[in-house]
């Protein structure tokens, strides 16, 4: 568990069948929110690292990008740590998670919608990274300026803790995993639009804006 930006905290797993660090963070505001909660392996250590951080607090909101292992496949042990938590999705996400039999109480955000709470503001934004290409969510935290770009930005390799400094106009040049060049288009006309200070990765080194 680090500290890495601002009141921002990184927890990774690395797997080496995949050499891939997986990473979540917490932002330590008035209303704690996870973001990702790592798999169902990952979130076991996870809990009593983010238990130590938040000092008898809770999790208040767990935003995850979409429905991937390693993004939510530990929120049942999360939900079970901290009963109170509202996991916050994807209407994609949400389904798959009902129709597993896991939880039904999301808070579903669509692109363009926001969600603010206790000390930060969190904007969503389309990335087509759910099943069958449909739409899923990365989120923009407005006060700080950290995006959470989940598998958006992706490097393989232990990254735990690292950091690189990034121009913002090549970070997004650079970005091709959208297969749909409409929705790529528009992902990045968004992502232009944006001037994040911090890139809080899914996977690999995280990203100091500079410019
Ligand atoms: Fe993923
Ligand atoms: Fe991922």
């Amino acid at each position: 568990m680090l500290n890495i930006f601002d009141d921002l905290y990184q927890f990774s797993a690395y797997d080496p069948r995949y050499d891939l660090t997986c990473h979540q963070y917490l932002l330590l505001a008035d209303e704690p929110l996870l973001v990702h909660t790592g798999n169902a392996l990952h979130a076991e250590g996870l809990i009593p690292q983010l238990k130590r951080v938040l000092g008898g607090r809770a999790v208040r909101y767990v935003f995850f990008s979409h429905f991937e292992s390693d993004e939510c496949g530990g929120l049942p042990l999360i939900l079970k740590h901290f009963p109170g938590a509202r996991p916050v999705c994807s209407e994609v996400s949400s389904r798959e998670l009902a129709g597993f039999g896991i939880t039904d109480e999301f808070l579903v955000k669509r692109p363009w919608e926001r969600l603010v709470a206790g000390g930060f503001e969190l904007e969503f934004f389309a990335f087509p990274s759910e099943v069958h290409l449909r739409d899923g969510l990365i989120g923009y935290e407005a006060r700080r300026g950290i995006l959470f770009c989940g598998d958006l930005i992706f490097r393989s390799g232990r990254a735990h803790g690292a950091v690189i400094e990034a121009d913002w106009q090549d970070v997004a040049d650079r970005i091709e995993q959208a297969p749909d060049k409409e929705k790529w288009k528009e992902l990045k006309k968004n992502l232009l639009r944006l001037r994040p200070r911090f890139v809080a990765t899914g996977h690999g080194p995280c990203l100091k804006i500079t410019g």
